[in-house]
């Protein structure tokens, strides 16, 4: 048993004595700005740092908790606050909570997060659907030996993002009257926004939007053999879009409110019918 598989069954055990056997059939992680998402909503509560094997997570504006609760009728677990790969966490550990989630038997993940448009028909407020995702992190979570009881070596990423979900996002925005947007989102190590040069350089790779995690939980969930869906909530323009503006987390916090709470509307009623 690798080690990794030890540290799942002990989280597994943790969780499962904790919340009386929750079984879990959808996992959604909220990114900045989605904290609304679980306001008023009641569940079994439990802080990361009393889970063992979980990462740290200290970003402002994420709650660093997860919350077991049903929505919808479905029951779901909400990640308030993920695992960065620039807060020093390994990928292994950024992608962690996924491979117990799937053990618990959750088959779909919502992910969510703040991220900054490239893509000029873009606007800070906005929210996007990730069509399909650009993984320039330098890093891949798969790395290291790999346990075929869980997925396969070389998986494939065609469809990360699951179409049907993708359909049902589009038709709910639709209903709602949510102007929801499509497009490619390309994952950065981070913490230091980009520059002007890489923002264009990744422009012409087909990035539409730029942020800093999302994809290793994508490509562990696909991996899995999870269905996935994706949204990014847009909280600034990517450096050098718009002229002489410069960017700050708090304008990050503050825009992701904005389209927190459009997405958060979404996801809800995503989840009737899901
Ligand atoms: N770049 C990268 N990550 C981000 C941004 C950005 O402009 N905004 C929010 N997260």
């Amino acid at each position: 048993m690798t080690q990794t598989n030890k540290e799942i069954l002990e989280t597994l055990n943790f969780l499962n004595q904790k919340t009386d056997n929750f079984k879990p059939q959808i996992v959604i992680v909220l990114g900045s700005g989605l904290g609304v998402f679980s306001q008023g909503l009641d569940g079994i509560k439990i802080p990361y740092k009393n889970i063992p094997n979980f990462g740290s997570s200290n970003v402002q504006g994420h709650k660093g908790e997860l919350l077991f609760t049903e929505i919808e009728n479905k029951k779901c677990i909400v990640m308030q606050g993920r695992f960065h790969y620039y807060e020093g966490n390994s990928m292994l550990k950024c992608t962690f909570p996924i491979k117990v989630f799937s053990q618990m038997g959750a088959e779909t993940v919502i992910l969510t997060n703040a991220a900054g448009c490239a893509n000029p028909d873009f606007k800070p407020g906005d929210i996007m659907l990730i069509k399909d995702h650009i993984n320039f992190m330098g890093n891949n979570p798969l790395i290291g030996p790999n346990d075929d009881s869980l997925g396969t070596r070389f998986p494939d990423m065609t469809n990360i993002y699951t179409k049907s979900l993708q359909q049902l996002a589009l038709n709910k925005a639709k209903e709602l009257d949510i102007d929801l947007k499509e497009g490619i989102y390309l994952a950065t190590s981070g913490p230091s926004y980009e520059t002007p040069s890489e923002v264009q350089m990744y422009k012409s790779f087909g990035a539409d939007v730029i942020g800093m995690s999302t994809a290793p939980e994508a490509i562990v969930s696909k991996y899995l053999n999870m269905q996935t869906l994706g949204f990014s909530m847009v909280t600034n323009f990517a450096a050098g879009i718009k002229k002489d503006t410069t960017l700050s987390h708090q304008e990050v916090i503050e825009e992701g409110k904005i389209a927190g709470a459009k997405l958060s509307k979404l996801i809800m009623s995503v989840l009737a019918d899901i």
